[in-house]
C-alpha cells in the first residue's frame, strides 16, 4: 500500500497547482544518517549549489533507502548516472563545473520496494595520480593548472564525468574528450580506458552515444576539424569506424541518428590555439565567432550508409547541448533539441555556479528544427519553458516520436534559484504538454524513461531520475507513470546523503 499521507498528497497535487510547492518527497524522511556526506551550506548564498562543493574522492554506499509510496513492481534494474563529484583539492578551486571527476553511482531497485545506491570515482590516470600527490596535477576543461606531470595526449586529462554506456558485462563512463572507460557495472570498479582497436586509441569518443531499438550503436568524436565515427553492435563490437574532415568546431556534444543519417549541428566556436598555447583553459580561449564567412552553425549531414556521403547547411548561429531525438522524411529532417543560450553567456553561468555564485539562469527553450535538405531551408519551432536534459522511449530512437520529457523550471521566482524545479511531458504530436512542479526545496536533475515490460506502444512506462532537497541536504530518486506525469511521483526513494549533481544516467532493466 501506498503511505496515506503520499496518496492524499497526490490527489490535492493533481487537483491544483497551487499545492505544488509542497513536496510529497519531504514527508516521513528522517535526519541524515551520522557521518553521512551533507555538503556544507550555503555554498556561496545559494543553498541549492551546495551540493557542488563536491566529494574529496571517497565512495558512498547505502544497501537500505527509505522509499516512499508504491514502488512499480515491474520496474526492476539498475539506473546507472554519473557526474563531476571532486571540484576541489589542497584549497584549489576548480572554475568550471564540467572539470570534476567522474562519480559513477548505481541506484538498484528490486522491484519489491527494496532499493540500495553507491556511488564511486572512476579510476582514471588522472584521478589516480591526484589522489596520490592529494592535489591537482593537470590543466582541466576550464581551469587553467600548470601540468605537474606530462601530457601525452587527451586522456592524460581525461575525468570520465558526463554519462555511461551499458554494454553487456560492462558499463562505459564517457567523457567527450578522450577514451571511454570500462567498468564493472556490478562493483563499479574501473577496468581502464577502452582503446577500439589500436588506431582509435587515445580517440574521442562523445558521452551522447545512441542506441537504436535493435541494439546498434551509434557514437562520434570531434578534434578541431576531424570528426571520428562509430558503429557499435548490440553485443558492443566495433562494426565500423571512419575519420573524416568536418568543418572546424571547438565542442561538439551531441548529435541525432535517424534512419538514414547522423546529424551534426557544429556552432561557430573555435579554439583561440594562442591563447591555449599561453596557458589558457579551453573554455578560456573559446571565441563565439564567424569560421571563414557569416556568423553560423553549419549542419552536418552524414549518411549512415556511406560516412564519406555528407552535406552541410548553415542556419544562422545557435548553441545546442542536448537532442532528444531526430527522424528523416524523404527529404525532411526533424530535430527534437534544447536550444541553449550563446556559449559565452552558457559558460559565464556554469564559471559561477563553480564558484558558488549564481546570477541568474540562461534559458535553454524546447525546440523541434526541421530541414529540408532538398531546398537546403530550415523552420525553428520554439518552445517557452526553460529546460534541459531531454529524453524520449529509448523504443523510438531515430525514428518519428511523440513525447519528449525534460526537467524544467516553472515555479514563480526559479530565475533566482539555480536549477530546475519541475518535470515536463511535450507531446509533439498534439503540441500540448504535462508538468508538475516540486516546488522550490527540489532541484531536479535528468529524469530517463524506463519501458513497462511486455509493453510495446510509446510512452507505456516509467519516468525514473534524481534530485536534491535543499531543505533537507540529501538526495532522491523519483519514480512517475510517464503518461500521468502531472499526477506526481508515485514513488521516492531516499538516500541518507547528498551527492553532487551529475549530468546523465542510463537504465539497465533485470
Ligand atoms: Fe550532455
Amino acid at each position: 500500500m501506498a503511505h496515506p499521507d503520499l496518496l492524499s498528497r497526490r490527489r490535492f497535487l493533481a487537483a491544483g497547482a497551487a499545492l505544488a510547492s509542497t513536496p510529497l518527497w519531504a514527508a516521513g524522511t528522517s535526519s541524515p544518517a551520522p557521518g553521512a556526506w551533507q555538503p556544507a551550506a550555503p555554498f556561496g548564498d545559494h543553498p541549492a549549489l551546495a551540493p557542488l562543493r563536491g566529494l574529496q574522492g571517497q565512495d558512498l554506499a547505502c544497501d537500505t533507502l527509505a522509499v516512499q509510496g508504491r514502488w512499480p513492481a515491474g520496474l526492476r534494474g539498475t539506473l546507472y548516472r554519473n557526474g563531476p563529484g571532486l571540484m576541489e583539492r589542497a584549497g584549489q578551486r576548480y572554475h568550471h563545473w564540467f572539470d570534476g571527476d567522474g562519480l559513477v553511482q548505481a541506484w538498484r531497485f528490486d522491484g519489491e520496494g527494496g532499493a540500495s545506491h553507491r556511488a564511486r570515482f572512476v579510476q582514471t590516470a588522472k584521478f589516480r595520480a591526484e589522489q596520490a600527490a592529494g592535489e591537482f596535477l593537470v590543466p582541466a576543461f576550464g581551469t587553467a593548472i600548470a601540468a605537474k606531470r606530462p601530457l601525452r595526449g587527451p586522456d592524460d586529462m581525461n575525468v570520465a564525468n558526463t554519462s555511461v554506456l551499458p554494454l553487456p558485462g560492462r558499463l562505459l563512463a564517457l567523457w567527450e574528450g578522450g577514451s571511454a572507460h570500462a567498468l564493472d557495472p556490478d562493483t563499479l570498479a574501473t577496468r581502464g580506458p577502452v582503446a577500439w582497436t589500436p588506431e582509435l586509441t587515445g580517440m574521442p569518443f562523445s558521452a551522447h552515444p545512441k542506441v537504436e531499438p535493435d541494439g546498434t550503436v551509434w557514437n562520434f568524436g570531434t578534434a578541431h576539424d576531424k570528426l571520428v565515427l562509430y558503429q557499435l553492435d548490440a553485443a558492443g563490437a566495433l562494426r565500423r569506424h571512419a575519420v573524416t574532415a568536418m568543418p572546424p568546431c571547438a565542442m561538439v556534444h551531441d548529435f541525432v541518428v535517424t534512419a538514414r543519417f547522423l546529424v551534426f549541428l557544429l556552432a561557430p566556436l573555435t579554439l583561440d590555439m594562442a591563447a591555449v598555447r599561453g596557458g589558457a583553459a579551453f573554455t578560456e580561449a573559446m571565441r563565439w565567432q564567424p569560421v571563414g564567412g557569416p556568423q553560423a552553425t553549419r549542419v552536418l549531414v552524414v549518411d549512415k550508409a556511406d560516412f564519406q556521403r555528407q552535406r552541410v547547411l548553415e542556419i544562422p548561429a545557435c548553441m545546442v547541448f542536448h537532442f532528444a531525438n531526430g527522424w528523416d522524411d524523404g527529404n525532411l529532417i526533424t530535430l527534437d533539441l534544447v536550444r541553449a543560450a550563446d556559449y559565452p553567456r552558457l559558460d559565464a553561468r556554469l564559471q559561477d555556479v563553480a564558484r558558488g555564485e549564481f546570477r541568474g539562469s540562461e534559458p535553454s527553450r524546447p525546440a523541434l528544427l526541421q530541414l529540408d535538405l532538398r531546398r537546403g531551408s530550415h523552420r525553428w519551432t520554439l518552445g517557452e519553458a526553460s529546460v534541459e536534459f531531454p529524453v524520449v522511449d529509448p523504443r523510438v530512437v531515430a525514428r518519428r516520436h511523440r513525447h519528449t520529457w525534460c526537467p524544467a523550471a516553472l515555479s514563480a521566482g526559479h530565475e533566482r534559484r539555480f536549477g530546475f524545479d519541475s518535470l515536463l511531458a511535450l507531446d509533439r504530436e498534439r503540441g500540448t504538454q504535462q508538468a508538475f512542479t516540486f516546488g522550490p526545496q527540489a532541484v531536479v536533475e535528468e529524469h530517463v524513461f524506463v519501458p513497462r515490460p511486455g509493453s510495446t506502444a510509446e510512452g507505456d512506462g516509467w519516468l525514473l531520475g534524481t534530485g536534491y532537497d535543499i531543505t533537507r541536504r540529501r538526495s532522491f530518486a523519483s519514480v512517475f507513470e510517464a503518461r500521468a506525469l502531472s499526477d506526481g511521483p508515485v514513488a521516492v526513494a531516499w538516500l541518507p546523503y547528498a551527492l553532487p549533481y551529475g549530468f546523465h544516467g542510463q537504465f539497465v532493466a533485470g
